[in-house]
């Protein structure tokens, strides 16, 4: 059977990642990219060897049977239901939209057409967070009963070259960064309960020091520093610090402690890294991640660290899916499911109370051994 045929809307600044994905896989073909500046599809069409077209010829392609959305989160829901009416799966990148009434409107319009919408992140797919899963599924620390997770920074504006949508409705360190954690978790740990948080921001504006647009002043309509505490179902009681507000901290990204242990998580926003565990007080000892696809590093960032960037995986997944017949992996309910525990982070915090989630997911089926993407099945 021949690769899936794919087109991208959005070509900018993350755009070099799945245009890179693609061509390094046998699944999908990328055929057509556009955007609402044409400029931009057309540079990165020149890039990768793709077409640049128009938003509506792509949309009507009968060749392309996958529409990753990688616009800007506000336009999220809106360009995706696009891809959905013109009878085409959607995979888009996170958040799957400005907010959750927007994300339900999205996936109930999915389900009525008979369509798949894939969201971002898949960073768990990689081989460290598959590896803790593994772990975790095998009763290397026990019931998981608590944890920690944190991502904090001193925000977008250092180094984006358009940072503004980060601060605007659809942004902040909780929408933008810490869907990583939340959705890393769910994948270990199953859905969420409840939720409650403190959410504040630091400083009203924020002075853009990144080329093109150095001196511009955003005015902050998110909050910025957010302390939650998420309730799984299974009873695990997990403390996330998500803030923008932070220009230096000694934190981990991630811990897990179990009533047989602790297991350290490698920061969820790639897919490699070297997880850790004990067995109770015992010493730490690393889990290894050799035997699973997707852990070698193959991208250095702009702070100089090796890291294992494979987005698009989510995408194979769900390529594959389709093939096979079987659910994918990085789903929009599960999508949906992350969004409203994320935006409940503000509504406790907002009314001072804890917020039960009305939505719930399956945790996505872990991935086997193997040594590259054949494991899609
Ligand atoms: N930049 C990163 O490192 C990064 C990493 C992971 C995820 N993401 C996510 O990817 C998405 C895009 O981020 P980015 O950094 O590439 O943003 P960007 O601003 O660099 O690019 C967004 C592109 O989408 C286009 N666009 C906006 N609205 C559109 C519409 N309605 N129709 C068609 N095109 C439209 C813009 O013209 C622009 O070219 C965001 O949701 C972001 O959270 C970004």
């Amino acid at each position: 059977m021949g690769a899936t045929v794919l087109g991208i809307i959005g070509c900018g600044n993350i755009s070099d990642a799945y245009l890179k994905g693609g061509a390094r896989s046998q699944l999908v073909r990328v055929k057509s990219v556009a955007d609402l500046r044409p400029e931009a599809a057309e540079a990165q069409a020149a890039a990768y060897g793709v077409q640049a077209v128009p938003i509506e010829a792509l949309l009507a392609d009968p060749e392309i049977e996958i529409v990753i959305n990688l616009t800007v989160p506000l336009a999220h829901g809106e360009v995706s239901r696009r891809i959905i009416a013109a009878g085409k799966h959607a995979y888009s990148e996170k958040p799957l939209a400005g907010d959750f009434a927007d994300g339900k409107r999205l996936m109930d319009a999915a389900t009525a057409a008979g369509l798949l919408v894939g969201c971002a992140p898949d960073t768990f797919l990689g081989a460290a967070h598959q590896a803790c899963r593994h772990a975790l599924d095998s009763g290397a620390i026990g019931a998981v009963v608590g944890g920690a997770a944190t991502v904090m920074s001193h925000g977008m504006e250092h180094w984006h070259p358009n940072p503004e949508f980060f601060f605007k409705r659809g942004g902040g360190p909780v929408l933008d960064m810490a869907v990583y954690y939340v959705t890393a978790l769910v994948n270990l740990l199953g859905p969420v309960g409840e939720v409650t948080a403190i959410a504040s921001t630091a400083t009203p504006t924020r002075t853009v020091s990144s080329e093109p647009n150095r001196g511009q002043v955003i005015t902050v309509e998110v909050p910025t520093t957010v302390n939650g505490i998420l309730r799984f179902a299974s009873g695990a009681n997990i403390a996330l610090s998500a803030s923008w507000d932070v220009w230096k901290h000694r934190r981990l990204p991630f811990e897990l402690y179990g009533t047989e242990g602790s297991l350290l998580v490698p920061d969820p926003n790639f897919f490699g890294g070297e997880p850790m565990a004990t067995q109770r007080d015992g010493a730490w000892a690393p889990i290894a991640i050799a035997d699973r696809p997707f852990g070698i590093p193959n991208r250095v960032t702009r702070t100089g660290a090796n890291v294992a960037d494979y987005r698009m995986l989510g995408v194979l997944d769900m390529a594959c899916a389709i093939r096979a017949g079987r659910p994918h992996r990085a789903s929009g309910a599960m999508a949906l499911h992350v969004l409203e525990i994320l935006e409940a982070f503000a509504t406790a915090s907002r009314e001072g109370r804890h917020v039960r989630m009305t939505t719930s997911c399956e945790r996505p089926a872990a991935l086997g051994t193997g040594s590259d993407e054949s494991v899609f099945g």
